[in-house]
């Protein structure tokens, strides 16, 4: 079945990169010229999808600015043969792909989020691209292409998943798994925010998952039973799902940076600075200049 929609959250509060995100919100945070959540939009048409609902909240506003077009600018530029390339890329960030906007209104964590897409996703599977995790295949094969790929061979839901450092698994889950077929595992079970006694591997999920619609009534049933200020984990629906339907774990080919943390975000510049056809060169020769010093 063609996957066609996709959720990118992007509600929360980014308390981790405050103050830049006081005002303007983590997934509009900059590399080198363009927010972090268009890398993420191009990435998601990139795959095939055609519709792309973007969970947002208060504040948020400049997201929908930012993929709706901006008549006044778009006129003044289109006045002015010298800056036609401009003018083209402006536009076309306002025709992407179908962009719609839903809000979250109360923070309730990733899984509650999610839930708020159930009406505009139906019953068809879809893509889930968290809005602050910047992910790139260089090679042209954008990872969600990847899992979307492996949810048709196997007709399976597919978290994208990567191997981090033991010392940071507590911070994101861990993912009980056997192998599969080249990078591709069964998971069994995931435990969020693991002790060091609960560790079962070092892989995590990272940023990019594609599942059938039946998450919505297991999040349905899973708000049910949360307690009033706690957040609603996707992890535990996850978990349901590997053990009820099955569950395929990615080993994605790509490099992920996550935008909800300073470090992710300086990497990110640098890294898309490097391969940019226009600064890249310019870039190389300062870093190599600038490293004589350090
Ligand atoms: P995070 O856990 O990184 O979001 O969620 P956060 O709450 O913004 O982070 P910190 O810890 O305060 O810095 C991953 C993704 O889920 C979205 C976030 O916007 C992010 O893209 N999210 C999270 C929601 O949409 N709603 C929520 O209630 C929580």
């Amino acid at each position: 079945m063609k996957i066609k929609k996709a959720v990118i959250p992007a509600a929360g509060l980014g308390t981790r990169v405050l103050p830049a995100s006081k005002s303007v919100p983590k997934e509009m945070l900059n590399i080198v010229d363009k927010p972090a959540i268009q890398y993420i939009v191009e990435e998601a048409a990139a795959a095939g999808i055609e519709d792309i609902l973007i969970i947002t909240n208060r504040g948020k506003g400049v997201i929908e600015d930012h993929f709706d077009h901006s008549y006044e600018l778009e006129d003044q530029l289109s006045k002015n043969p010298s800056k036609k390339d401009i003018y083209d890329v402006v536009k076309e960030t306002a025709d992407i792909a179908n962009v719609f906007f839903i809000r979250q209104k109360e923070t309730k964590g990733l899984g509650h989020a999610i839930l708020k897409a159930k009406p505009f996703i139906g019953d068809e599977p879809f893509a889930i691209l968290y809005g602050d995790d910047v992910i790139m295949n260089y090679d042209g094969y954008p990872v969600t292409k990847q899992l979307v790929d492996t949810y048709d061979k196997y007709g399976k839901g597919v978290v994208g998943v990567k191997e981090v450092p033991r010392k940071d698994v507590s911070k994101y889950c861990s993912l009980d798994v056997t192998d599969l077929e080249g990078n591709l595992m069964n998971v069994h079970n995931i435990i969020e925010k693991p002790t060091e006694e609960q560790i079962m591997s070092c892989y995590s999920i990272l940023g990019r998952v594609v599942v059938p619609a039946d998450v919505f009534d297991y999040l349905e049933e899973d708000l049910a039973n949360t307690p009033e200020g706690t957040e609603l984990y996707f992890t535990d629906t996850l978990t349901r799902l590997s053990k009820e339907k099955g569950l395929i774990a990615q080993d994605f080919d790509g490099i992920r940076y996550d935008m909800g943390n300073k470090l992710g975000i300086m990497k990110a510049n640098c890294e898309v600075a490097l391969r940019h056809p226009e600064l890249g060169e310019d870039f190389k020769a300062y870093l190599k200049d600038l490293a004589k010093d350090l």
